[in-house]
């Protein structure tokens, strides 16, 4: 039998169905459809994902020295019946007032995705001594607080068809609260893997969750956890960093794993290299985001001499802006440093939410996080959270929607 070649399909064969729509549609009913928004499956398609949460803060749990963690719960007066389900791994973009200016900050959600059909999410924030959204919200947020959020957005998630069976996560700082959602979803048995989890702390006293780790520990023989102290020595614990070796002594032998990380940029820095080292399939190593590019003069192909303070005109709905900027800033930063809410979501160049078009200027993209594509780059298109200013610039921002 002849293969089917598309150049020998009739393309005008579906002419003939004309008669026979028209025909049906004579003989329907003259009833009025019913509205869109009744049909189920858009009901779903809102409930999960809706353009924006509207938050209440329920509890105020002290996690650890300069970590708490914040229960939230739907807020129901102010529109928000239920909260979006979603999968472990993912964040929510907080939109905040902060003096002046609305700005954004995705934070990952360490509660699980049962906990959100319980009613909660939970995010564990950390003090951070540049962090002005983190210290903010450590400082400013109260039980009833009202908070808006996205709905949960990412990709740091398990995806059984791409990821190993078994995942080596990699956790620095604040960089554990996906993987404490990930670990409750295992144990829950609503993510089919297993977790080896390094967390790299500097004492067990700053390691967050440790008492309910181990009691997840014990009760789930697919999550292990294993603290890595780099100031301190402890029994039962690892003392220095994550390293190649480390993750072989850990990682099962003979057999596929994925490496998941989330931490500060200086242990991407330093991980990546190990990793490197291990030979490991590049599908199997993923990373989160880790939020604000920081010192970008401090990269080795920066423009040399470029380092300074520049104007930045920022066309957006119609009307325009003149602002200083810096090139150690990112434009998102200076925009929102101004009063101007730009949009923004993951703030790391990965979501494409803040996809801006350059007029005029040069500027610097740190390439390590650069995911524009080849038509961004030829009809100069940027995302001004990783792009850095290293002439005076004229950029054209769609405006922010709601979050
Ligand atoms: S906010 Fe996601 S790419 Fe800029």
């Amino acid at each position: 039998m002849s293969k089917p070649n598309i150049k020998s399909l009739d393309m005008m064969k579906f002419t003939a169905m004309t008669p026979t729509r028209e025909e049906k549609i004579s003989k329907a009913p003259a009833k009025k459809l019913p509205e869109l928004k009744s049909y189920k499956a858009n009901e779903l398609a809102a409930a999960l994902h809706p353009t924006v949460q509207h938050l209440v803060v329920a509890e105020v749990i002290d996690a650890a020295p300069d970590v708490k963690t914040f229960v939230l719960k739907a807020d129901a007066e102010a529109g928000t019946k239920a909260l979006a389900y979603f999968s472990a791994g993912q964040y929510l973009s907080l939109s905040l007032k902060i003096g002046e200016s609305t700005i954004t900050r995705p934070y990952s959600l360490s509660s699980s995705p049962k906990e959100a059909l319980e009613g909660k999410y939970m995010l564990t924030i950390k003090r951070a001594g540049e962090g002005l959204a983190s210290n903010f919200i450590l400082d400013n947020w109260k039980v009833g607080e009202k908070v808006t959020a996205s709905a949960p957005l990412g990709v740091f998630t398990y995806e059984p068809l791409r990821d190993a069976k078994t995942i080596i996560g990699l956790a620095g700082g604040s960089g554990i609260t996906p993987f404490r959602s990930l670990a409750k979803a295992i144990a829950d048995g609503d993510e089919d893997a297993k977790l080896i989890l390094l967390y790299g702390s500097r004492t067990l006293e700053d390691a967050v969750f440790e008492a309910e780790f181990k009691e997840l520990e014990k009760n789930c023989d697919k999550f292990k956890l294993v603290n890595v102290l780099s100031d301190a020595e402890a029994e039962g614990c690892e003392h220095g960093f994550i390293t190649a070796d480390l993750i072989k002594k850990y990682a099962p032998a003979g057999e596929d794993y994925s490496i998941f990380m989330c931490g500060p940029q200086a242990m991407y820095n330093f991980a990546d290299k190990e990793i490197a080292t291990l030979g490991i399939r590049r599908k199997f190593v993923r990373h989160e985001l880790f939020g604000e590019y920081r010192n970008p003069e401090k990269d080795a192909d920066f423009p040399k001499g470029k380092e300074g303070k520049y104007t930045l005109s920022v066309k957006m709905a119609g009307k325009e802006f003149t602002i200083p900027c810096t090139s150690e800033e990112s434009l998102l930063v200076a925009m929102e440093r101004a009063g101007i809410t730009a949009p923004a979501q993951c703030r790391s160049g990965v979501c494409g939410y803040c996809h801006s078009q350059l007029l005029k200027g040069d500027v610097y993209v740190p390439k390590s996080v650069d995911g524009r594509r080849l038509a961004d780059l030829q009809f100069g298109y940027i995302h001004p959270c990783i792009t850095f200013p290293v002439s005076d610039v004229s950029i054209d921002v769609p405006p922010a929607r709601t979050v």
